[in-house]
């Protein structure tokens, strides 16, 4: 489905904003939403929707993934935004308030008609409380030919929490079981997901306990609002070295000659399965696409 690339870090920035558009290209950001929605006033979304078509036809954004947040279907945006985004080309647009299996079929419907090139994948926002039941239905849109495009859950913490009435509190125990609930529905179909983003972007500590905690959730990622939370969110997201070192250790022991028909042996004192190697095969190859990026 995916190849191992690190989405570690992705940034939201309105399409109104040229100097931030243009400052991306120096920040170390795994992907890079560049939006037309919530963060764009609606006097404004002309000038964005032509900003974005030119900052992403002139590149010049290296390895970091263009994302096109869009305007809904709904609205009096959402067609042109996705005409726009099916001729720029970017990796993948971003669809918010998706409800069910049907609003990712309909995108992709409409992306084939537009032209959009394969490459072209659907991210797609969680953000509603019909999103939240319908989480697995939703991402197994992705095995059917008109929701082949789809890829990447982004968590709308800030819509989730407007609609449910949840508040957003340090541990976030009231959002935990659709976060879990989205992990898991992005797992069994083979999607990546990205954590929703931290509001008091000027709090280091808070910020840090989150991306630890969504990194703990199984998350890949969390989705950023200012360019100073790139950097701290990188790092939690990216295996330590003792991580990778004791990775290594795992797949070295289960290559011994007298571990080849074993489902389970002794590592240092403690019970490691095949399981294992195979996590641990994924964790070094994660760390070397990172460090193939830097
Ligand atoms: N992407 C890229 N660059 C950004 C940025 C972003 N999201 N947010 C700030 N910057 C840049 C500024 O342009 C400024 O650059 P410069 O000093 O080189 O000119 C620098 O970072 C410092 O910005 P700062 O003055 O601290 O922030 P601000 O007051 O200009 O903006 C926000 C604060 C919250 C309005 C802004 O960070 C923002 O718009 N974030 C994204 C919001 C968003 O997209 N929300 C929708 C999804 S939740
Ligand atoms: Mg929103």
């Amino acid at each position: 489905m995916n190849a191992m690339r690190p989405r570690r870090s992705v940034l939201y920035m309105p399409g109104s904003n040229a100097r931030a558009l243009e400052k991306a290209k120096t920040l170390p950001v795994d992907a890079l939403i560049l939006d037309l929605e919530d963060a764009v006033a609606p006097d404004a979304k002309a000038v964005a929707r032509q900003q974005i078509l030119d900052a992403v036809s002139g590149g010049g954004y290296g390895h970091r993934e263009l994302v096109i947040r869009i305007n809904g279907l709904d609205t009096p945006w959402g067609a042109e935004d996705l005409e726009m985004a099916a001729k720029a080309g970017p990796d993948a647009i971003l669809v918010p308030k998706v409800n069910s299996a049907e609003d990712i079929f309909a995108i992709g419907h409409k992306l084939d008609a537009a032209g959009a090139a394969e490459g072209v994948k659907i991210w797609v926002m969680m953000e509603t409380p019909k999103a939240m039941l319908a989480a697995g239905e939703i991402a197994a849109a992705a095995a059917a030919p008109a929701g082949r495009r789809l890829s990447v859950f982004i968590m709308g913490t800030n819509d989730l929490a407007k609609e449910t009435r949840a508040r957003i509190v340090p541990g976030r125990l009231p959002m935990l079981a659709w976060l879990s609930t989205c992990v898991a529905a992005a797992r069994a179909f083979g999607l990546e997901i990205v954590d929703g983003v931290y509001n008091d972007f000027n709090n280091e500590t808070g910020f840090a306990t989150e991306c630890a905690e969504a990194r703990d959730l199984g998350m890949d990622g969390k989705t950023l609002i200012h360019p100073k939370q790139v950097e701290p969110c990188n790092a939690a997201f990216s295996p330590g070295e003792a991580e990778v070192e004791w990775a290594r250790k795992i797949i070295a022991a289960f290559e011994l000659p007298e571990n080849q028909n074993k489902g389970a042996i002794t590592v240092d004192g403690r019970m490691v399965e095949l399981l294992h190697a195979e996590m641990a095969k994924r964790t070094v190859a994660i760390a070397e696409a990172i460090a193939a990026r830097s």
